[in-house]
């Protein structure tokens, strides 16, 4: 703790005439940030804090008012980003802060909105970015080690914080000079890290501690996942649930880095997302248990545009299941259900940052949590353990009526505002409607077998990222194989067998300049093995090997040292000799395409071939360019290409990358129904089994002109760029399932300022997107309907009037409200059941 720290502390806690007067020369003008058991105090008032991540590069800076504006009506407080130093240090020395690596710009929007930040410098990033958010220079610094007790690595590593650290207070950015930042992370999750090195990995921590507080930032440091993170900086949890947590030391604040809101997505698995419910379940959780600030990672996932992937295989989009969506709209309902669940916390934050609860079983899997301040608020948390049973529990004069795996919050100890498994907010079913196909594509074909100026030819197998440097995805390895006219196979027997061992990640296998096979890793075994019987003719054949990386790794230990390429061996068997090992001879190498070094992506470059046109245009071919011009659809929703019928490649618009697509990599897992209650993993809810792990391709629409926009395809393997559509993202409908007597937080609002003294009801509330109507009805029951939104049915209970309420109510409109009482569907159709109403509309 910094001097000003430790007085603001004890500002906190003590009433002595002599520091109070003190605490007023301190806090005039700047504001300050310090911390105790319970919270993180900002300008001496302790907080309760929301928090989310939104990784500035995941977007464009057109997008963040919107991202941030939205995630402060969601009720978040805090922005949280890491730092990517990749970005912002392409190359040693020459730094980039510009679009969307323009940090300041986006601390300053977070700012502007009246937003606090998390600024997670690192600069260890891990975030499934490439090499982890180290730049691939950093490798080839004579002598270095990541992440450990290394002299060149403590230096960059010490180089690049400082730089970040001087910007920020240059801008006035920390809160201490009235800025956003009130809390900055050293490292990222090195604990495991520590484990595994033993003695340099404790030093290197020691060290790192050391480094950041010498900084004098003025606000409190964080390591995440780090159990002995030295004084004053406060180690803080990432997980799927983080109440089991606590710091190192009684001083310090239970905090939770990362909630996971849902998990990513690699190319060849499905797309994971986390029910709503236990989303909110956990931070309740993790709130009742004393926990004062949480951060959901991701609020906005975003997409790795370009080639920032990391992995290897993790795809383009980074949508995570946030409840931002990829393309920054609402993630319906579980933005909604979160926004409500930070109004109901912050209604208890008085009593919640007052002290530790007090624990009362209710049962054998039922807790109470009370918080009392000693100005007498009061705030409760009924919490049901039980993943299967409802429980009717007593607390105070009362009974309560709890879901399985839920968390009900009292703020007045007394009447309940929200549930963790009752969601009020309504849910949203999303389209993407095709706005253009058809494009008139021209055509160009990468060479398969190129020996220009830029080769060179060396005895031997050369690993990947050592000879690229990871300035492109692409490698070729190209060997010239003698077949002598004795060969047996060429009277008549089967074909020899090539076999290419391979360090990952992609392989295409071209037999003089045919395309003979592919092979591919994953994200769990990026190596690959190509086995295939390939045609060779008499003569000369030239062998060319197209490896591709698919996103350098971002994890485990000392990952910068893993492999890609064809490493070998590489053999030839079924020839008259048996074998012919290939792998020590001379190899000739090329980095990137053609294409590349000339920049066909690119609006000058792409006029520096002949591109063939019309009945010309090559379909289904390997290494095929496809370029179109088209202008920008009218309005304002998002837009994504649809790439479902290529195969494997990348996208630029007006030489913008909007990243890798892999359509052809099918999702393989099980995508069974899941219910929300009982303990969430990554591999618990999935979906697209068997569809591409990845369809839709944003781009960002201020990457756009209003005509001309070019549209450059690179596909390596063979796809129809016929089909390929432009779609926008769009709202196709909406519902609300709502239970009777469902509790929320504006009728007790209404009872509690005694405007209304009798039981009220809720609402279902409807609202299609701006722009849009609600056109027609596609599900109402009043009863005891079934399913979820998008599958509703009715059930044996269902009230007459259903569907003429919402034609009546709601047909027409933008926006609807209807309140769920039986008379208003004509009365009660099932009296002594318990009735909810599901209903789904169709937004037009
Ligand atoms: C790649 O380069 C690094 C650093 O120069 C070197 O230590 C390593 O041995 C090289 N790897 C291979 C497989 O050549």
């Amino acid at each position: 703790m910094g001097l000003v720290n430790i007085i603001m502390t004890m500002c906190n806690s003590f009433f002595l005439v002599g520091v109070v007067l003190l605490c007023s020369w301190i806090s005039r003008g700047n504001g300050s940030v310090s911390y105790d058991s319970k919270a993180i105090s900002v300008n001496g008032q302790k907080r309760i804090l929301i928090s989310g991540s939104i990784h500035y590069p995941r977007s464009t800076p057109e997008m963040w008012p919107d991202l941030i504006n939205k995630a402060k009506e969601g009720g978040l407080d805090v922005i949280q980003t890491y730092v990517f130093w990749n970005g912002h240090e392409p190359e040693p020395g020459k730094y980039y802060f510009e679009e969307r690596y323009d940090l300041v710009k986006f601390i300053k929007l977070v700012q502007k909105a009246g937003l606090y930040v998390n600024l997670r410098i690192g600069p260890y990033a891990c975030a499934e970015w490439n090499f982890g958010g180290f730049p691939v220079w950093l490798k080839y610094v004579p002598g270095i080690s990541f992440r450990t007790n290394n002299e060149p690595f403590k230096a960059a590593m010490q180089k690049f914080t400082t730089k970040i650290v001087n910007m920020m207070k240059a801008e006035r950015l920390y809160e201490t000079q009235g800025g956003p930042i009130i809390l900055s992370q050293i490292e990222n999750e090195y604990g495991p890290m520590e484990y595994e090195l033993g003695a340099p990995g404790k030093a290197y921590t020691e060290w790192a501690a050391k480094m950041a507080v010498d900084l004098g930032t003025g606000v409190p440091w964080i390591m995440c996942k780090q159990d002995d993170a030295p004084d004053p900086i406060i180690n803080t949890c990432n997980g799927f649930y983080c109440d089991y947590f606590s710091p190192n030391k009684a001083y310090k604040p239970k905090m939770w880095t990362e909630a996971w809101t849902g998990w990513f997505t690699e190319f060849g698995g499905p797309v994971p997302y986390r029910p709503a419910e236990d989303l909110a379940f956990s931070v309740a959780k993790f709130i009742q248990k004393g926990g004062s600030f949480i951060n959901y990672y991701m609020y906005h996932g975003g997409t790795n545009f370009g080639r920032t992937a990391g992995g290897p295989f993790i795809a383009t989009s980074y949508d995570y299941d946030a409840p931002l969506d990829e393309y920054g709209l609402l993630r319906q309902p579980k933005w909604g259900h979160l926004k409500d669940l930070h109004r109901a916390i912050k209604l208890c934050e008085p009593a919640l940052v007052s002290g530790d609860p007090v624990v009362t079983p209710l049962g054998n899997y039922q807790e109470a949590h009370v918080f009392k301040s000693r100005a007498g608020a009061c705030a409760a948390f009924l919490a049901n353990y039980n993943q299967r049973s409802f429980a009717k529990v007593s607390f105070g004069s009362m009974h309560y009526n709890l879901p399985p795996w839920s968390i009900s919050i009292l703020p007045d100890c007394k009447n309940t505002v929200y549930n963790t498994a009752r969601i009020g907010a309504q849910s949203a079913q999303m389209k993407m409607t095709p706005v253009r196909k058809g494009f008139s594509w021209q055509s160009y074909n990468e060479e398969t077998t190129s020996y220009g100026d830029d080769t060179f030819t060396v005895a031997g197998l050369l690993e990947q990222v050592n000879t690229t440097r990871d300035h492109t995805d692409y490698l070729w390895y190209t060997t010239d194989v003698k077949i002598g006219p004795w060969e047996g196979f060429l009277r008549g027997g089967n074909m020899p067998v090539l076999t290419v061992l391979s360090a990952g990640h992609a392989l295409h296998v071209f037999i003089n300049g045919q395309l003979s096979g592919t092979a591919y890793g994953s994200l769990e075994n990026p190596r690959l093995t190509f086995k295939q019987g390939v045609n060779l003719r008499i003569g000369v054949n030239k062998i060319s090997l197209l490896s591709i990386a698919v996103g350098l790794p971002n994890i485990g230990p000392h990952f910068e040292t893993w492999n890609a390429g064809v490493l070998g061996p590489v053999s030839l068997s079924g020839l008259n000799e048996g074998k012919r090992d290939l792998t020590w001879q001379k190899w000739s190498y090329k980095v990137g395409l053609k294409g590349e070094s000339l920049s066909l992506h690119s609006l000058s470059g792409s006029s520096s071939v002949e591109w063939v046109e019309g009945s010309y245009v090559t379909e289904r071919q390997p290494l095929t360019w496809y370029k179109t011009v088209f202008n920008a659809p009218n309005g304002d929703e998002p837009l994504a290409l649809d790439m479902n019928t290529m195969s494997k490649g990348q996208v630029w618009i007006n030489g913008q990358s909007i990243g890798r697509y892999w359509n052809q990599y099918k999702a393989t897992g099980n995508c069974d129904a899941c219910n929300y209650a009982g303990w969430f993993n990554e591999k618990k809810c999935l979906k697209n089994c068997g569809e591409a792990s990845q369809r839709w391709y944003h781009i960002p629409r201020s990457w756009l002109y209003p005509t001309g926009n070019l549209l450059v395809v690179f596909e390596e393997w063979g796809g129809n760029p016929y089909d390929i559509t432009l779609v926008k993202r769009e709202v196709a409908s909406v519902c609300s399932d709502i239970y009777e007597w469902q509790p929320t937080l504006v009728n007790w609002q209404l009872q509690s300022s005694g405007k209304v003294t009798k039981p009220l009801r809720p609402k279902a509330h409807l609202s299609c997107d701006s722009g849009q109507k609600i056109s027609s009805i596609k599900f109402a029951s009043f009863g005891t309907p079934e399913g979820a939104c998008g599958n509703f049915r009715q059930g044996s209970c269902h009230a007459f009037h259903s569907y003429d309420v919402f034609e009546r109510y709601c047909v027409g409109q933008q926006s609807c409200t209807v309140p769920v009482t039986p008379e208003i569907f004509g009365g009660d159709p099932c009296p002594n059941v318990m009735k909810k109403l599901s209903v789904e509309v169709v937004c037009s």
